[in-house]
Order: C-alpha cells, then sequence, then structure tokens
C-alpha cells in the first residue's frame, strides 16, 4: 500500500486525511465508529475563550448536494476543552488540532497562549471566518490585512513548535492575497476552504429556512470551489503546507485535492453521513493511488500543475 505519511510540524502523521473542524465535534462522538488514533489528525471544532451556545434553531437546511449550516461558535469555551476534550482525545492517541476562533485580536492572542501552555497540540487552526467585533462584524478572513493581523498575534503567542495554519474563507474575490497575507504575518500553512455563505428560502412559511438567514454552505456541491482555492494557492506557495477541505467523499475527491496541491485533506460534512468517512477516504484514496502505481500519496501533491512532475514531497 502507498506510503500515505505527513509531517505536521514536529509530529509525523500515520496518513494524510484528517476530519474536519466543527464536523466531528471533539471526537468523542467518532470514537463510536471509528478508532481516533488512526485519523491523521483530528480538528476540533473552533473553540473560543468562553462557553457559547451558538445559534439559535433551525441551524441546518439540506441543498442539492450540500447543505447549509449555521450552528455558529457552539462549544465549552477553552477552559473546559482543556480539562475535559484534549486529555481525552490525547488518551485515545489521536493528533490533536486546535482550531480557535475570537471577536477580537486579543481573544485569538488568549487563546494561543493558553493551548501553548499545554502539551499534546500538534498545531493551531486560526478559523478566521469570524465576525470582527472591531470592525463592524465583518470576518477576519474577508480583508487580507485584519486576517494577517490575527495571524501575527496568534505566531507571535504560540509556543515556537506548534505550526499555526490560517483556515481562510472562499467569499473573496482575491483568495490570493489573503493567503500571502497570512504567508507574510508567519502562518506555517493554509486551511482551504472554509463554508461558503449561502441562504434558504421555505416556501411554505415564505421565511428563510435558517434562523440565523444566512448559513455555511458545505459538502460536494462545494468541492469545485475548493479544487480551485486550492489551485490558485498552490500556484502562489509551491512550498506551503496546504489542507484542502471542501466537498471530499470520497477517496477520487481527495486525490483531486491533492493534485490540486492540498499536502493534506480533511473530510468534514461526509462525517455526518458516514461517520467512518475519514477512515473510508483513506482506504479508498490508497486504493486509487495503488491503481495509478504511485508509492507515496506526496508523490501526487500539486501533480496536476504540469510544473510539480514528482508531485511536493520532500518539499511541504
Ligand atoms: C456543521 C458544521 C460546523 C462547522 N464548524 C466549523 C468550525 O467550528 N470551524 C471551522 O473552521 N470550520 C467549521 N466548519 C467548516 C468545515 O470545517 C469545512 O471547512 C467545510 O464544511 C467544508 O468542508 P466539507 O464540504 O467537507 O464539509 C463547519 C462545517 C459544518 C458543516
Amino acid at each position: 500500500m502507498p506510503d500515505m505519511r505527513v509531517r505536521l510540524g514536529e509530529v509525523e502523521l500515520p496518513n494524510l486525511v484528517l476530519a474536519a473542524s466543527g464536523c466531528a465535534g471533539a471526537g468523542r462522538e467518532l470514537a463510536q465508529f471509528i478508532d481516533v488514533a488512526r485519523v491523521g489528525a483530528l480538528i476540533s471544532k473552533s473553540i473560543m475563550a468562553e462557553p457559547r451556545t451558538g445559534n439559535p434553531a433551525p441551524r441546518l437546511a439540506e441543498t442539492p448536494s450540500g447543505m447549509l449550516n449555521s450552528v455558529g461558535m457552539q462549544g465549552p469555551g477553552i477552559d473546559a476543552f482543556l480539562q475535559r476534550d484534549l486529555p481525552w482525545l490525547l488518551s485515545r492517541g489521536a493528533r490533536v488540532v486546535v482550531s480557535i476562533a475570537g471577536q477580537t485580536i486579543p481573544e485569538y492572542t488568549k487563546l494561543a497562549e493558553r493551548l501553548s501552555e499545554t502539551a499534546g497540540v500538534t498545531a493551531i487552526e486560526v478559523n478566521l471566518s469570524c465576525p470582527n467585533a472591531e470592525d463592524a462584524g465583518r470576518m477576519f478572513a474577508l480583508d487580507p490585512q485584519q486576517a494577517g493581523s490575527v495571524v501575527t498575534a496568534v505566531r507571535g503567542a504560540a509556543r515556537y513548535d506548534i505550526p499555526v495554519f490560517a483556515k481562510l474563507s472562499p467569499d473573496v474575490t482575491d483568495l490570493v492575497a489573503v493567503a500571502s497575507a497570512c504567508v507574510v504575518a508567519g502562518a506555517d500553512g493554509l486551511s482551504l476552504i472554509n463554508t461558503l455563505l449561502g441562504m434558504a428560502i421555505d416556501p411554505r412559511t415564505m421565511r428563510p429556512a435558517l434562523a440565523g438567514t444566512y448559513g455555511g454552505l458545505s459538502g460536494p456541491a462545494i468541492r469545485p470551489v475548493a479544487v480551485r482555492c486550492v489551485w490558485q494557492v498552490r500556484e502562489a506557495f509551491p512550498s506551503m503546507p496546504i489542507i484542502g477541505v471542501g466537498g471530499v467523499r470520497t477517496g477520487r475527491d481527495a486525490l483531486e485535492l491533492l493534485l490540486a496541491g492540498a499536502s493534506m485533506i480533511a473530510v468534514g460534512t461526509e462525517i455526518m453521513h458516514d461517520p467512518s468517512a475519514c477512515s473510508r477516504v483513506l482506504r479508498e484514496l490508497e486504493e486509487e493511488l495503488a491503481a495509478l502505481s504511485i508509492d507515496r500519496a506526496a508523490d501526487v501533491v500539486a501533480r496536476a500543475h504540469g510544473r510539480f512532475p514528482r508531485g511536493l514531497a520532500g518539499r511541504v
């Protein structure tokens, strides 16, 4: 079987298929179905400084080949996460990428500091799709300067050996400009993509289907957008670690994102249909690569660009 290993900072992941933020909770839910230690890494639901209940219901709506969610930043807050969820995941042998979210830059800084005092954090993923309380609620991810400021703060506060990934939104006209600002600010990697802003209206009630009016679109419907985003950012940054996420349902979908330039992939919405999706996608990806006589997954990374004939093995 092909070598699926990948390095994430100081840690070697056994494989490059991750569970995406928000779709596997804090891991306990998944553990009934799969061995969480066998997932490349689990990216936790974005954690904020304080406990939050999230948005009012209804928070989910089905759409053609996808879904809309307005779950919001529901979560127990950093203290409970560090006391309860992280130790549990580590006791199960999981590798944990902790996603953080804040409404101000000092909040992100505080979260990065707390995580740096803790052992066992494989990486930090900075969710930039959060409303910026100091910019009329506009998402940090929409503005290169704001996105860069968050990354500067987190990179400055995080322990030097914890890689910091910036998770970007596709809802911008110039994604490479936002990615560049994050790279200049010191991001060690990029996660592409978060959900796209969408909306559904219930014809029976003649009102928005979600209590929060808008929601994030995810699932297979957004895969071509994820492929395009990963491609564009890989063109700009040939050596940057990239987690490709968006609409992965099968091993073949994962392969497409690797070919576009992702060095790791994450499975999100599909976990809600099939809680064992991470293991299945890994197995299917191994089969796809074996059928192509590829020995190492890293050898296909960015191959579709034509200028990396041996993939990015050894570079990302
Ligand atoms: C219910 C739900 C909750 C999510 N929560 C988060 C979150 O807390 N932080 C984050 O960065 N992304 C969150 N996401 C976005 C996913 O991590 C992923 O980027 C997106 O859904 C695209 O991947 P997919 O099509 O495989 O789901 C969430 C997605 C869903 C469907």
